[in-house]
């Protein structure tokens, strides 16, 4: 039997594989940070999907953030960031759906968006909800069309929804939400690996 994206992320805190996802997302992230963190303002950051929180708690110790918040839908994921880290906030909670009680200047997020039968409906929160006026929305994922070594993923990791789309798919769904000035990348190509695929858009 299939499970939900939440469950199995909380199984993989059991296995310890979470630590893993540090390990293999850390150079595509490395590579986002610097995109969307190229400011010289002070800024407070949401990660939507944060799992283990280790980006917040990355992000946190850059001396222009003000404020990092982690949210996910796995407890376990949660409880696991709150166990490692007391002084940023974090969230057990439907990203379709929360809302931070301020807005913030930058959202990032790795690996979760096709973790939705329809991604449109986190996008359009994140850009109706999460974000100021001058904010940023970058996110990172590995699981689209092009990068076909991907396509077997559902069934080797039993997870019950994840939504295949080209690029160009996932760059309309930034478009409808209202994004603008949409910057699309790819970070870690490698022969029939196409890489991390990275879109960057701002709300104004
Ligand atoms: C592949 S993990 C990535 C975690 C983290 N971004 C990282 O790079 O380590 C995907 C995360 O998305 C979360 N997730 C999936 N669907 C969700 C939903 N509907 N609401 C909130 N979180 C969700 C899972 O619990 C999991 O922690």
């Amino acid at each position: 039997m299939k499970k939900s994206p939440i469950e199995i992320f909380s199984d993989w805190v059991d296995d310890g594989k979470d630590d893993g996802m540090e390990i293999n997302h850390s150079s595509a992230v490395s590579v986002m940070l610097n995109k969307v963190l190229n400011i010289t303002n002070d800024y407070s950051f949401i990660d939507a999907g944060c799992g283990n929180g280790w980006v917040v708690r990355k992000v946190s110790k850059n001396s222009n953030c003000l404020k990092a918040i982690g949210i996910d839908g796995s407890k376990r994921m949660i409880e696991k960031a709150k166990s490692l880290d007391t002084i940023n906030n974090y969230y057990c909670n439907e990203l379709s759906t929360w809302k931070p009680s301020e807005k913030v200047e930058i959202v990032h997020s790795m690996e979760v968006l096709y973790y939705f039968k329809n991604p449109l409906i986190v996008i359009k929160n994140i850009y109706d909800n999460w974000l100021k006026e001058n904010g940023k929305f970058i996110m990172g994922i590995d699981f689209y069309f092009e990068n076909k070594p991907t396509h077997n993923w559902p069934e080797k990791t039993n997870v019950s929804i994840m939504t295949l789309l080209t690029v160009k798919q996932w760059e309309g769904l930034f478009i409808k939400a209202g994004f603008k000035n949409i910057e699309t990348s790819r970070s870690g190509e490698k022969n029939d690996w196409k890489g991390t695929l990275i879109i960057m858009a701002s709300k104004n």
